[in-house]
């Protein structure tokens, strides 16, 4: 593998820190699936990361460190950390106005749109500030450009997609890249944002001369949606031309680190919280692991696996849900919202289907990873029905370690669809009765069946690791670098 000089520039960065009891400094990994991906490129490259300091102990260090820091992050692999300080109140509207929930919502199609979103002077105050801080981000690349000349800038997702045209501005150029990690609507979804900022995010991302995503189908939704809003031309399949400039699109979907998980699944604090699972459950297991976040879907789940209880009474007593959830985003009100009525459907189901010693739906909204890892090794049906989703990596994890045959029913709107769906169990993330019958058939499948598919799951899953999606986006550099 050659080795590249790479600027990745994200909103959360590979580590944040903070304080521990003593008052000591301490470092810790990211949290997130887009962080733990990035991270398999530093053992090859030389790599700075530019990204937000998002605590009070970030945004120490970025006083401190100036134009950055060395940090060593897993096995001698290591990168220089770039820190930027924003505004508050600028970095308030970036993340908890624009980002989320307005960009988040339309690229997943959260929005009731009969009463929301209504974008008034305060969206508008917003979209200057998630300006700034995209200009912010841009002139950190371009300063980390001249230190590094020749160097790839590789953007990430849609906190960012302003930047790109103002870091091309600067420096025409220079190999811009970005990955857009969430799902891209199709063209009327975008009439939510009005024209001049719609136009706006386009813009910024063909200022890239490489744009990709998880699934075909949202590179052919980009397509089609860069065409109707700026007229960009389809120069070639994959290839737009707009301001006299190509951009190369690729669809690679984002994996797990094979290896890493294996070592995982046998750790201490995995077969401790297995055990505890094994204790507790019933003869069978329905696992979720989510983040608590409205594009995943889990009323919806919750009704479904109560519609389970009423339409398949075999089931009850014998069958419980565990939903495993891990708290996100819980400063935007939409998500405060969204976890109390999952936890109301939650009590709901409870109260209709419950007796003494089963509680048909177990809600954990806590961050505990080891704990979902010990949940994908023995479910028997792993549930996946988001509204809408970039890839899931739920889809991944879950039958690379699972040791039950468990079956795995996946939304026909998750990216994983696109490579996993053969030997899923489809639902449609609206059709609450076809997931309730989805999870029959899956607790009833005969076990032949059930392995073969699991089987096939984990295999495809072994073949395409996160290597291969770092290899063939760097291959995707090179060819559009030449
Ligand atoms: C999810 C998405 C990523 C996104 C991240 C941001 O993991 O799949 O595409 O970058 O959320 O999460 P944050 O916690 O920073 O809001």
């Amino acid at each position: 593998m050659n080795r590249r000089t790479l600027i990745v520039v994200s909103n959360r960065g590979p580590v944040s820190y903070g304080r521990d009891g003593n008052g000591e400094r301490v470092i810790r990994r990211g949290a997130g699936g887009l962080a733990t991906a990035l991270r398999g490129l530093l053992a090859h490259h030389e790599v700075t990361w530019i990204a937000s300091a998002i605590g009070d102990e970030d945004r120490r260090v970025a006083a401190e460190s100036g134009g950055g820091v060395e940090v060593e992050i897993a096995d001698g692999a290591g990168c220089r950390l770039v820190l930027l300080a924003h505004d508050r109140d600028a970095y308030d509207g970036f993340y908890n106005v624009v980002s989320n929930p307005l960009l988040w919502f339309v690229q997943h199609a959260l929005y009731g749109l009969a009463r929301e979103p209504v974008l008034d002077e305060s969206f508008a105050v917003a979209w200057r500030a998630y300006d700034e801080v995209n200009r912010a981000f841009a002139a950190a690349a371009v300063a980390e450009l001249d230190n590094r000349p020749g160097a790839a800038v590789f953007f990430q997702d849609y906190h960012l997609y302003l930047a790109p045209r103002h870091a091309r501005d600067a420096r025409p150029d220079a190999l811009l890249a970005h990955f857009v990690h969430i799902p891209w609507p199709q063209a009327e979804g975008w009439t939510v944002l009005p024209e001049v900022e719609r136009r706006a995010v386009h813009d910024g991302l063909l200022a890239n001369d490489l744009v990709g995503f998880h699934t075909h189908r949202w590179c052919r939704n980009f397509a089609a949606s860069a065409g109707d809003v700026l007229g960009a031309e389809h120069e070639a399949p994959g290839r737009l031309l707009h301001r006299g400039r190509p951009t190369a699109l690729t669809a690679r979907p984002i994996s797990i680190d094979c290896a890493e998980f294996d070592a995982l699944a046998a750790s201490a604090a995995v077969v401790e919280r297995g055990e505890q699972i094994r204790a507790g459950r019933r003869e069978r297991l329905v696992v979720r692991v989510d983040r608590v976040d409205p594009s995943k879907n889990i009323v919806r789940g919750f009704i479904a696996f109560g519609l389970l209880l009423d339409r398949h009474p075999e089931w009850r007593g014998r069958a419980t849900m565990l939903a495993l959830l891990d708290p996100s985003r819980e400063n935007v009100q939409e998500y405060r919202d969204y976890r109390a009525s999952i936890e109301r459907e939650a009590d709901a189901v409870n109260a209709r289907h419950g007796a003494e010693g089963y509680r048909p739906i177990d809600l954990r909204v806590a961050d505990d990873f080891p704990l979902s890892v010990a949940a994908y090794v023995q479910y028997d049906v792993l549930f996946v029905n988001a509204v809408f989703d970039g890839l899931n990596l739920v889809a991944k994890e879950g039958p690379l370690v699972n040791r039950c045959g468990g079956v795995l029913v996946l939304s026909e709107n998750a990216g994983a669809h696109e490579e996993l769906g053969e030997w899923a169990l489809t639902v449609s993330p609206f059709d609450v009765l076809g997931q309730a019958e989805a999870m029959h058939a899956a607790l009833s499948m005969d076990a032949p069946e059930r392995e073969r598919r699991a089987a096939a799951l984990a295999s495809e899953v072994r073949a395409h690791d996160l290597g291969r999606w770092i290899s063939g986006l760097l291959d995707d550099l090179a060819r559009v670098s030449a």
